[in-house]
């Protein structure tokens, strides 16, 4: 099977959930929490994760799909395939109406991600990637930035777990601010990794994600040419801590947050 044509179910699925999103967007209602107060889940996120399931399993029904809502889909273990699903990342965002949120669709083949899909429906931008294939934004080739160093100045994101566990990454925040960085918390995750293949941010770093945020967006920043590392700088893109830069940052910014900082 081509990259190709898996890339082309991606892409199917993440504009389906775009649509979604864009439906209710505004007054979608808030179902539940989660991990806390303010881990929200929507009608949408069940919504649009059922409609991508759908979509991949129109195509390949032997596929497993790993989705946040749903889990690891019945009767769909075993195989070379696993699609990875955030079917609304920056929930939050989405139910206040502030307009930073995606769908992220990757796919691993033999436990290596090949594909990923990560639509920013308000925008209409879509970001995908194909192993070995390069990073695309609607089509067109991206690259991450050049940016040599974190005070040239760089743009950074960052991001907090929902519930209390977010407190250690304070101090890191910390460490950045005292040398001026100008760091963001835009608030979905997907994003924040497709912002920095696109060059519009220089890095990323967040503790705690999970694979759906992060499968797709992974791949994306490292075929746009930039490096996705763990703390002590292995390439883990399910690391406990995702760092994820142009490249010639990378060594300064672990430097700052990883363990012997
Ligand atoms: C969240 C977003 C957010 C990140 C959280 C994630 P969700 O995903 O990606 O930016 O800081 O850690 O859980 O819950 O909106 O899909
Ligand atoms: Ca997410
Ligand atoms: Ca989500």
């Amino acid at each position: 099977m081509s990259y190709a044509e898996l890339l082309d179910v991606a892409v199917r699925a993440a504009r389906v959930a775009g649509e979604i999103h864009l439906a209710h967007l505004g007054r979608a209602s808030v179902l539940r929490s989660k991990s806390s107060y303010a881990d929200l889940v929507t009608e949408v996120d069940g919504e649009a994760e059922r409609v991508i399931r759908e979509v991949i399993a129109e195509r390949h029904p032997d596929h497993a799909v790993l989705g946040e809502e749903e889990g690891l889909g019945a009767g769909s273990s075993g195989g070379r395939y696993r699609w990875i699903v955030d079917p609304l990342d920056g929930t939050v965002n989405y139910a206040h109406g502030y307009p930073v949120f995606c769908v992220s669709v990757g796919l691993e083949e033999d436990g290596q991600r090949v594909v990923g899909a990560v639509l920013d429906p308000t925008r209409n931008e879509l970001f995908t990637a194909t192993r070995g294939g390069g990073a695309y934004m609607n089509g067109g080739p991206i690259r991450v930035s050049t940016t040599p160093t974190l005070t040239t100045p760089a743009l950074v994101a960052t991001g907090f777990p929902y519930d209390t566990s977010g407190e250690r990454n304070l101090a890191l925040v910390a460490r950045l601010l005292r040398l001026g960085v100008p760091v963001r918390r835009p608030g979905a995750a997907a994003l924040d990794l497709c912002n920095v293949a696109s060059g519009r941010m220089d890095a990323f770093w967040e503790l705690g994600l999970k694979p759906w945020d992060c499968a797709a967006g992974s791949l994306i920043v490292e075929e746009a040419g930039g490096r996705v590392t763990d703390a002590h700088g292995r390439p883990d893109p399910y690391a406990e801590m995702i760092v994820a830069t142009n490249g010639p940052l990378h060594a300064e910014l672990l430097s700052h947050l990883g363990p012997e900082a």
